[in-house]
């Protein structure tokens, strides 16, 4: 079910081994990303090794040559956490499958509804990462378009840069930059011309009052937002195991660490953005793993437990071989996963202006 990695994702656009590109003017990320707690999705194999171990704060303790691609724990705290290109890239097939189709004709009848730019679209994706919602929309949508990939990683915009679509739906050129930044505090100005904001996987590590610095924004801007893929808490595995609550209950409190919406993303975004005026569709969008996603839902588990281990360390023990167990299941093409989501449309009442 998963689609296979885009034209736009050739070879050009492979993400590497780390280290990452030198010479950006990132001050200097030439690590690959994230460091946190999940096995290096690229290498080894996903079965269980034997003895393999649950650390808390950790994932499952290295196997040589790999590294964690994830950081659930930072050495400096105040760091914010950075997501590895590979975890991006292993999870592109799967976030591609799972995307509303629902919420593309509201969104393509506004967007007609908009005053046409010389320079067609101008779309703003918000913690774009490598560049993944780009893939997945730019192609959908008729007209040309110019998209402003938003991160505040260096090395991350430097794959999507390198990996952007170059055409539309009905081969209008397609075109990109990026700029580096803290999308917590967009402003109106900083969407002024907007057509459209998106972002994907991004409004559950934002806090409310986040939130709500975004959806005041897309009003002043008087733009729509594509908000998409939001967790919403809930995991189906299976089949079940007596854990599998105590672990999701466990993930979801970890997720709301220091005020981070987690969980309620989307319940809190329908009502700022409703308060600022706006229409607002949610539409279900679940990742539906099974065998043919086993490297994908083997990485998610290691990084899912660990991080449940982390929030809840007495669950150590029990989560380590569970995370065994399941881990096996999984390289047997014996276990199916469901990761909810959701995905967000607000048509947000239009100013009159550019945008
Ligand atoms: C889970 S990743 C999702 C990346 C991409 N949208 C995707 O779907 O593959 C979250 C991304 O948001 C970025 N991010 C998180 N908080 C941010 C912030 N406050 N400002 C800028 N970027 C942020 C991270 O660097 C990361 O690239």
């Amino acid at each position: 079910m998963r689609s296979t990695p885009t034209a736009a994702q050739g070879a050009a656009a492979r993400i590497p081994a780390q280290p990452g590109p030198r010479g950006e003017d990132s001050g200097g990320s030439a690590q690959a990303a994230p460091a946190a707690g999940e096995a290096d999705p690229q290498d080894g194999p996903v079965a269980a090794a034997p003895g393999e171990a649950v650390s808390a704060g950790a994932g499952p303790v290295s196997r040589p040559g790999e590294r964690a691609t994830v950081r659930l724990r930072d050495a400096d705290p105040d760091e914010p956490p950075r997501y590895a290109p590979e975890w991006l890239e292993l999870r592109e097939g799967a976030d591609a499958a799972a995307r509303a189709p629902e919420l593309l004709d509201p969104l393509r009848i506004r967007l007609a509804n908009l005053p046409r730019r010389v320079d067609g679209f101008v779309v703003h994706d918000l913690g774009c990462g490598t560049g993944s919602m780009g893939r997945w929309l730019a192609p959908r949508l008729d007209g040309a378009q110019h998209w402003i990939l938003h991160d505040r990683d260096p090395y991350l915009l430097h794959f999507a840069a390198v990996g952007s679509p170059r055409s539309a739906a009905d081969g209008s050129r397609v075109t990109v930059e990026t700029r580096r930044g803290d999308v917590a505090r967009l402003t109106p100005d900083a969407l002024a011309g907007a057509s459209l904001v998106t972002a994907s996987a991004l409004l559950d590590v934002l806090t409310r009052e986040e939130v709500d610095t975004l959806a005041a924004a897309c009003a002043g801007a008087g733009c729509p937002a594509l908000l998409t893929l939001s967790v919403v808490g809930r995991v189906d595995l299976t089949p079940g195991d007596p854990l599998d609550a105590e672990i999701t209950e466990a993930f979801n409190a970890h997720q709301r660490r220091g005020g981070l919406l987690g969980p309620d993303a989307v319940t809190v975004a329908c009502e700022a953005f409703a308060d600022h005026g706006a229409t607002v569709r949610v539409q279900p969008s679940p990742w539906k793993l099974g065998p043919d996603e086993s490297k994908l839902t083997a990485q998610w588990l290691r990084g899912w437990v660990g991080a449940a281990v982390e929030q809840r360390p007495e669950l150590a023990a029990r989560a380590q071989k569970y995370l065994a167990a399941r881990l096996a299941a999984c390289a047997a093409g014996e276990l199916r996963v469901v990761v909810h989501h959701s995905d967000l449309l607000a048509l947000a009442r239009p100013t009159g202006g550019a945008s």
